[in-house]
């Protein structure tokens, strides 16, 4: 696609996403972009846009040779996907913001890409308003990416930020968070931890050359973040945030997971408030680089999308280097976490498989302990998140293999065990 060419897209979706596009390509005339069908769902739905745009036939757009470009912001995974690789199949550069359908089938959409040589972005998937792929892909060599920690979730951090510092209860949060249309049609897929772990997958992809189904990463969300925990988060001076991270480890592998995290008040993390994503980046030489943005919401999404339509006139692709240019990284559990787990019950906490144990705390009704587990713990088992338990990572959470002797005999040393 050269520089000069009209884009003429095809539009699957016009809800929060697909609407805010058509508002922002009104008032973006010199990018030479205009849509010229928009394929929805319903019908009857009350729109601000002239009805002849809509139709309810996917193949009118797919099968329209004067549309070089389908973008899909709809909601569902499984018919994006059918759309998406339909589309590149007829010849077709696609922009798409759905991230859930790009997690689950990247493999494919990896070999779709190829087969095709076409364009497929989707910048929008992930963190919205960041251009957290691109730089990720374009700007980081492989060997210099130390580390990644994020927040990909603008509702869980919109949620958390309204019920920790404005006092909402967690159902006034999330009613908020949908109104403001942050949140999933479904929100479970925000609340538990899905949505992030979905972009986490290929932005994992992105930074390591990791390819990976979300359900093999760890994971949860903020649905058993309890009152007492943000009590107890504000007496050591922590905020609680939802994160993922991506560490690499002396052994070369990566260490992956997305959980709720102490977030001391000085971590650039700690300044990122409702529905803003943030990502804190260490490099070899730079050391840590921050990026900041709106995660959610109608416009911050459409202006990746927007960014994604103006990046095909110079017809960028990821080339997915880490990948296919350097040797890809694996996934690793080897590895241990400092965690704290409240908990009704003791009965419900395995006492005997932590490493050590460094604070306990049984005097009231919500009792909690700070102590360290293999990480494999958390993969194999779920007591964790059953049973109204609710798990925290500490700030610096991650402990290597290699250190854990010289660090539990100096716990033991100190609770005068040894
Ligand atoms: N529900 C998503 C979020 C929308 O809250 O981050 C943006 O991907």
């Amino acid at each position: 696609m050269d520089a000069h060419k009209q884009l003429t897209i095809g539009l699957f979706g016009f809800g929060v996403v697909g609407e805010g596009l058509f508002k922002i390509l009104q008032q973006t005339p010199s990018l030479k972009a205009s849509i010229k069908k928009v394929c929805i769902k319903h019908p009857g739905k009350k729109r601000d846009a002239p009805d002849e745009l809509f139709t309810t036939d996917k193949n009118i757009l797919l099968n329209d040779p004067d549309i070089n470009v389908i973008v899909e912001v709809i909601n569902e995974s499984e018919p994006a996907f059918e759309i998406v690789s339909t589309a590149l199949k007829n010849g077709k550069e696609v922009v798409s913001a759905s991230k859930k359908m790009i997690a689950e089938h990247l493999p494919e959409l990896l070999g779709l890409q190829k087969q095709t040589g076409l364009s497929f972005l989707y910048e929008a998937a992930a963190c919205a308003s960041i251009p957290v792929i691109r730089n990720l892909e374009e700007y980081y060599d492989n060997d210099l990416l130390h580390s990644i920690k994020a927040i990909v979730n603008g509702s869980t951090n919109f949620i958390l930020t309204k019920m920790f510092e404005e006092k909402l209860d967690f159902q006034q949060a999330l009613l908020l968070a949908q109104q403001l249309g942050f949140a999933e049609s479904d929100p479970s897929l925000d609340v538990e931890g899905f949505d992030a772990v979905n972009k986490w997958t290929f932005l994992l992809t992105h930074a390591y050359g990791i390819i990976e189904q979300p359900d093999n990463i760890v994971f949860t969300g903020i649905q058993n973040i309890q009152g007492s925990d943000a009590a107890v988060a504000a007496e050591k001076h922590f905020d609680i945030k939802l994160v993922a991270q991506a560490k690499k480890l002396q052994n070369g592998k990566v260490a992956a997971f997305v959980l709720p995290q102490f977030i001391r008040h000085d971590d650039h993390l700690a300044f990122v408030k409702n529905e803003y994503n943030g990502v804190v980046i260490e490099s070899g030489f730079a050391d840590k680089q921050f990026f900041y943005g709106k995660g959610a919401g109608s416009f911050p999404t459409a202006s990746a999308v927007l960014s994604d339509l103006s990046a095909l006139r110079y017809q960028y692709k990821y080339e997915y280097k880490k990948l296919y240019h350097h040797t890809p990284h694996e996934l690793t559990n080897d590895f241990y976490v400092k965690v704290y787990i409240s908990f009704d019950d003791w009965s419900y906490v395995p006492k005997d498989r932590f490493e050590w144990i460094e604070e306990w705390h049984a005097e009231n009704d919500r009792k909690y302990l700070v102590g360290v587990l293999a990480f494999e713990e958390l993969r194999k088992n779920s007591w964790w998140r059953e049973n109204n338990t609710s798990l925290i990572l500490a700030p610096e959470t991650i402990i290597e293999d290699v250190e854990i002797r010289k660090l539990k005999k100096k716990s033991l040393e100190l609770a005068g065990i040894v």
